[in-house]
């Protein structure tokens, strides 16, 4: 049995003094290093070029991601656009690292649930984290996020409750048994129906485009979807 929780997971994860933090090592960092869950960093770049396109993503934005661990997805970003950017993360090994890769941004180590609703973002969004919350827990964080948001929130890699089985199933098959159990023994995921972000936009007074998992070659595509919320 796994006695970490997922804090505790996310907290180990730290880069050594003098690593060059690469597109490459930050993903690594990020957790899409093994089984189900690899992506290479070309795939992820293209990947943050199909989220910028679709929220229209400009040089001069601002873009402030929440659960946004070593920072790979805002580093992607800027690979493309000059962007001020921010983020949090509960894990402060992995804020360091941010902080590392872009010392412009404003990074900071604290729960999701604290959210500071100011200063105000363009974009804020989050990417692979929804499914370590609750549903109430999420609800409260997607509520900040929307004020926080000047023009849309993106929520992305959700977990999605209709594939759940078979998604489960994927997740044992890449790994063997003992693998398995180290990794995953207790550590739930939360799996979401696409209607409960169009009731939360809706309660919260804004538009709700729900999208496909779009990562190019990932194995967990199928199962994820995203979801944009605009506020006008
Ligand atoms: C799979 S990683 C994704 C990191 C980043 N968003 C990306 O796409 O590269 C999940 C991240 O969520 C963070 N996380 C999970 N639950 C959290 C919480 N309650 N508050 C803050 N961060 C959390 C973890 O520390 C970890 O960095």
């Amino acid at each position: 049995m796994n006695t970490l929780n997922w804090k505790e997971i996310w907290s180990r994860r730290s880069f050594s003094a003098g690593e060059k933090l690469s597109l490459d090592t930050l993903i690594k960092l990020d957790g899409f290093d093994s089984g189900a869950g690899r992506i290479s960093s070309e795939n992820w770049q293209t990947y943050a070029d199909i989220i910028s396109d679709k929220l229209k993503i400009e040089s001069g934005h601002s873009v402030y991601e929440l659960g946004c661990g070593a920072g790979a997805f805002l580093y992607a970003l800027r690979e493309k656009h000059a962007l001020k950017v921010g983020g949090l993360d509960y894990s402060s090994a992995l804020i360091e690292a941010a902080k590392h890769a872009m010392p412009d941004g404003q990074f900071v180590a604290a729960e999701a649930k604290l959210l500071d609703t100011e200063p105000a973002y363009d974009f804020v969004i989050s990417n692979s984290v929804f499914h370590y919350f609750s549903k109430d827990y999420a609800a409260t964080v997607l509520a900040r996020m929307v004020q926080k948001a000047k023009v849309a929130v993106a929520v992305m890699e959700v977990p999605d409750l209709q594939t759940k089985l078979e998604s489960e199933t994927l997740r044992r098959d890449l790994l063997s048994q003992e693998e398995y159990e180290k990794k995953y023994a207790g550590l739930e995921h939360t799996y979401y129906e696409r209607a409960w972000f169009k009731d939360q936009a809706a309660a919260l007074g804004c538009s709700c485009e729900i999208f496909d998992g779009c990562v190019p070659g990932y194995a967990q595509n199928r199962f994820r979807f995203g979801a944009i919320i605009k506020k006008h």
